[in-house]
């Protein structure tokens, strides 16, 4: 399938929010009994599924999310789009999935780059081109069991800020009586259940004044967990810098690179471990949100037990340590900066 190397689409690109824009191809594989299809550029939206599908019944589905940004030399890079790969077939392999082999993945995710060009947002916009790559089961099937047929399809949409209040602002998270995973759940897995399961704390977290909820450990409900689309990230007292540990949250692609930017180029020490938030509330500096839709977004408040709890000295602007990594981190990944750790990956445009 040719695609004209043609003007971009006349999108008002910096008043994008993060929401759905039909882009004019996606990319569709299905494995049947095992065997993958060759997969194929498609041009409709709408797919067809079988009434038994476990996808719809049993929340049989994983996905994944990754950006596209335009280099300023017109290059179009990736970030880690292996480990998103690698986080695929995690999740299809504790839902009973086949696995989407690496080649097809990637094919996958260039062919709808190279086949929507003209929807990626040019250098400098400020948006990106969001990639969603998902794994349902499609086949019919009445009884609790895995599908018999899977289906892998990647389409993508123009992007803008994540959370309302947009870029690189504060934003403040709520933890209510709702948890999103178990102990021994699929926290760790990209899959729809855990989101469909954390619509209602959303909701109450925005309800709330707050941009979306945060999660404590299903376990004690003491420990910081993450919040409903992005991990947490905090800089503590005497050059520290702190991530959660558990094994009930998603290990999220954004957090691992910043925490590397944290330690090899800013010179913290690096801890990952429970992090009990109230009993350390007075250590934190800075905190943040981040993830491939939230980036690297600076948290200003906390709502814990009807407590509003401020985040270190000025909780309503970004701090410097926030703010020199999504530095960092977002000029790798425009490819504004040499790449001395390999993340970045140049998409073939031919
Ligand atoms: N945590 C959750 C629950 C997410 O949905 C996401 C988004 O993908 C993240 C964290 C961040 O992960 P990543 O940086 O790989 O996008
Ligand atoms: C992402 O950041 O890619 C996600 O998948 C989060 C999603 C809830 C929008």
């Amino acid at each position: 399938m040719n695609h004209p190397m043609g003007p971009k689409k006349n999108i008002d690109w910096g008043s994008l929010s993060f929401s759905y824009l039909k882009t004019d191809y996606r990319f569709e594989a299905t494995c049947v009994d095992g065997v993958w299809s060759k997969g194929q550029v498609v041009e409709s939206e709408v797919m067809t599924l079988h009434e038994g599908a476990p996808a719809l019944h049993y929340g049989q589905s994983c996905f994944e999310g990754l950006k596209a940004q335009t280099a300023k030399d017109g290059r179009i890079l990736l970030f880690r789009p292996e480990l998103n790969n690698q986080r695929m077939q995690e999740s299809a392999e504790r839902l009973l999935m086949p696995k989407v082999p690496t080649e097809l993945f990637m094919e996958g995710v260039e062919a709808v780059i190279r086949a929507n060009l003209a929807w990626i947002p040019p250098y400098g916009s400020g948006a990106s081109f969001y990639l969603r790559p998902f794994l349902i089961g499609s086949g019919e099937n009445l009884g609790l069991r895995p599908a018999k047929e899977y289906t892998f399809r990647v389409f993508a949409s123009p992007v803008g800020p994540y959370y309302k209040s947009g870029g690189l602002k504060m934003i403040s998270l709520a933890v209510i009586d709702v948890d999103r995973a178990a102990p021994l759940g699929t926290g760790g897995y990209k899959i729809g259940a855990n989101y469909s399961g954390g619509l209602m704390a959303t909701k109450i977290a925005q309800s709330l004044g707050a941009n979306e909820a945060l999660y404590l450990d299903p376990k004690e409900r003491r420990y910081l967990e993450e919040a409903g689309s992005a991990n947490i990230i905090l800089a503590l007292k005497g050059k520290r810098f702190a991530t959660p540990k558990s094994p009930s949250i998603l290990p999220s692609v954004t957090r691992r690179s910043i925490v590397t930017l944290a330690e090899k180029e800013l010179g913290f020490s690096v801890e990952e471990r429970p992090i009990d938030f109230i009993a350390e509330h007075g250590e934190i500096e800075e905190m943040g949100a981040c993830g491939t839709a939230a980036v690297l977004s600076p948290i200003g408040k906390v709502l814990i037990n009807d407590h509003w709890y401020k985040v270190g000295q000025d909780s309503e602007h970004p701090g410097p340590i926030m703010l020199d990594l999504y530095n960092r981190l977002t000029a790798l990944q425009r490819g504004e900066r040499p790449d001395p750790y390999g993340w970045t990956y140049e998409v073939k445009l031919t």
